[in-house]
């Protein structure tokens, strides 16, 4: 019930265009019970030869008997003349209205499955790095895309059917009787028994829909993890076992789908079947007892009768899947940011006197911690390197400054104040990243420097780029910095991309510097370079630097030596040498001393 609610909430913008449309269904249903009386009048024509007659019911022999309710009707009469155009004027008419409310009705459902997209789309980017960590791009695409498209054929299908074969059925009532005269009873008492199906077949489809939907899920994933994986598939020569695993998970979708087709596919035979063990009984009667032209009619006014039957239930069909689907849109919607502004948040002025990270503990999931008892202060302008073996916990260390996660235990401060204190647009508007992975948008070069200040003068873009040392080979790409870099940046190479990474932190210019082995992909000479950029971008500010090659960090004001999660020991190069321990063992290892 919910989530029909919700649903509904995004068609109400869209009231006049909907109420259009349900007038115009209004119009193109009174039409559509009109085939039957063209039916008649052409037979009766034929029959006549000069005039039409619409005459009283013949009596019906033993049903006179049970003192079923008659009705009169006034005899009219008419020149056959007329009939083309009569039945032109029907046909034209139902024609027009089924246009005018089947497009409106369509794009409501457009606009509204448009909003929805967006809106989720917007909400799942806001989403906090927790929520991304557990590798669901596979999910996401496919919430967005599939359950979305799912949402859209039930929103215009069952918006149209919904709303017109009630209306179908409702106008068809009269006309039963007034063609099959008391032999519409046996028709209409079936009626009732259709239903049951529907609604049992109804319940199931929704549970096998859910499934199915969950499976093209794993689909997503699947090849969403090939296609960008897709050297080391090809290294290992894994294309086979890569193209059997997506057999087997598409298998899997394609057997629940197999199921809901047949629980779809069933209904309609279904109804049709029950239906026409009514419409046989009423033939029965009726080849006896009616004429000719009213029989035609009162058969043609039973099939319009049921046919109505059979689109509610493939109404239903989608209205389930859709309910499903939004379902599993709308929890994901319920989703909240886990990292949020307070209330009160105050914005972080540039203006960095100190970090301070006070007994910080950190877990990423539940009592695993990664980070125990860090403890330190780091004066503005200063340049802090953390050293450990991979896994110590040093990229978690950084990130949790720029919160991407909240610390588990203790503070982080800056300015003397925790930084959950902070506006979080503005603490990492202070904050440049450059990431372990580099990544590359699917954009112009200049888009991926200038990405977060996209309104950079060139000028200023060019300047960053030249200091870390991408300005000359931007100047050798086709298009210069108008070039666009293709899909995770396959155009260029490992050092080129971190270069362009370089150069967009050094763009925007932010008070504190994070670099996550920003130099670990230069050769020997590149590095070279790139470390005399680093040391002039570095000047004024305050800098994190992580490096596995201990010589890029050797002139650090101070180095942090993590060891599984620990600050184990803390100092200059050459006090941490004397001190021996983790970091000598580190130096020993990496210099062969
Ligand atoms: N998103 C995550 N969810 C759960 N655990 C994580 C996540 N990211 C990292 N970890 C775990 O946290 C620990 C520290 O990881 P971290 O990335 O901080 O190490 P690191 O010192 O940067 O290593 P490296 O030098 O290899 O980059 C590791 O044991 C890792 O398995
Ligand atoms: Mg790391």
């Amino acid at each position: 019930m919910e989530i029909y609610k919700r649903l509904l909430g995004y068609l109400k913008p869209y009231r006049a265009r909907l109420a259009l449309a349900v007038f115009c269904t209004l119009c193109y249903t009174l039409a559509h019970s009109l085939v039957s009386v063209t039916v008649f009048i052409v037979l009766n024509g034929l029959q006549n030869k000069d005039y039409v007659v619409f005459g009283q019911m013949p009596k019906l022999g033993f049903l006179e008997r049970i003192h079923l309710p008659s009705f009169e009707l006034p005899t009219l009469q008419f020149s056959t003349s007329l009939v083309p155009f009569i039945v032109m004027a029907v046909f034209l008419l139902r024609g027009f209205f089924e246009y005018v409310s089947r497009y409106q009705m369509s794009v409501v459902g457009l606009r509204a499955v448009r909003k929805i997209r967006d809106d989720l789309y917007a909400h799942i980017v806001r989403l906090s790095m927790n929520f991304y960590s557990k590798g669901r791009t596979g999910e996401l695409m496919s919430r967005t895309m599939y359950d979305v498209n799912v949402i859209q054929a039930g929103v215009t299908d069952v918006f149209v059917d919904l709303v017109k074969q009630p209306f179908v059925i409702l106008f068809q009532i009269p006309l039963v009787f007034y063609w099959g005269g008391p032999l519409a009873f046996i028709a209409l008492v079936i009626f009732p028994v259709v239903l049951v199906p529907v609604v049992f077949l109804g319940k199931q489809l929704r549970k096998t829909e859910r499934k199915a939907q969950e499976q093209i899920a794993n689909i997503h994933s699947e090849m969403q993890e090939t296609f960008s994986g897709m050297n080391v598939v090809k290294a290992f020569n894994m294309e086979q076992y890569e193209v059997r695993r997506f057999q087997v998970i598409h298998k899997n979708v394609f057997d629940f789908l197999k199921r809901t087709m047949r629980l779809t596919i069933i209904q309609r035979p279904l109804i049709e079947v029950i239906g026409a063990v009514a419409v046989a009984f009423s033939i029965w009667y009726g080849m006896r007892i009616l004429p000719l032209d009213r029989f035609a009619s009162f058969l043609t006014t039973l099939f319009l009768f049921y046919e109505p039957l059979k689109k509610l239930s493939k109404a239903n069909a989608s209205l389930q899947q859709a309910v499903a689907a939004g379902t599993r849109i709308f929890a994901l919607m319920d989703e909240q940011p886990k990292i949020k502004n307070q209330p009160n948040a105050a914005p972080l002025t540039p203006k960095i006197q100190n970090v301070q990270y006070q007994d910080v503990s950190f877990a990423y999931e539940n009592g695993k911690f990664v980070l125990q008892n860090i403890r330190f202060d780091v004066r503005s302008g200063e340049i802090v390197a953390i050293v450990g073996t991979s896994g110590a916990g040093k990229t978690s260390l950084v990130n949790l400054l720029l919160r991407f996660y909240d610390v588990t235990q203790g503070r982080i401060l800056i300015n003397h104040r925790d930084i959950r204190d902070y506006d979080i647009t503005s603490l990492r508007e202070s904050i440049g990243l450059v990431t372990q992975e580099t990544f590359l948008f699917n954009a112009s070069v200049f888009e991926n420097i200038a990405y977060g200040r996209l309104n950079a003068p060139l000028e200023e873009v060019k300047q960053a780029a030249q200091a870390a040392f991408a300005d000359e080979f931007i100047q050798l790409l086709p298009k210069g910095y108008g070039t666009v870099i293709g899909e995770r940046g396959v155009t260029l190479s490992g050092g080129q991309r971190q270069r362009l990474s370089i150069a967009r932190a050094l763009l925007k210019n932010p008070p504190i510097l994070i670099l996550d082995e920003a130099t670990s992909q230069l050769d020997t000479e590149s590095e070279r370079q790139v470390q005399k950029a680093l040391e002039l971008l570095m000047v004024g500010r305050t800098v994190f630097v992580i490096a596995h090659r201990l010589s890029t960090i050797q002139n650090a004001d101070r180095i942090l030596v993590l060891d599984e999660g620990r600050l184990v020991q803390s100092g200059t190069n050459e006090a941490l040498l004397k001190e021996g321990g983790v970091y000598k063992r580190l130096h020993d290892l990496q210099f062969n001393v």
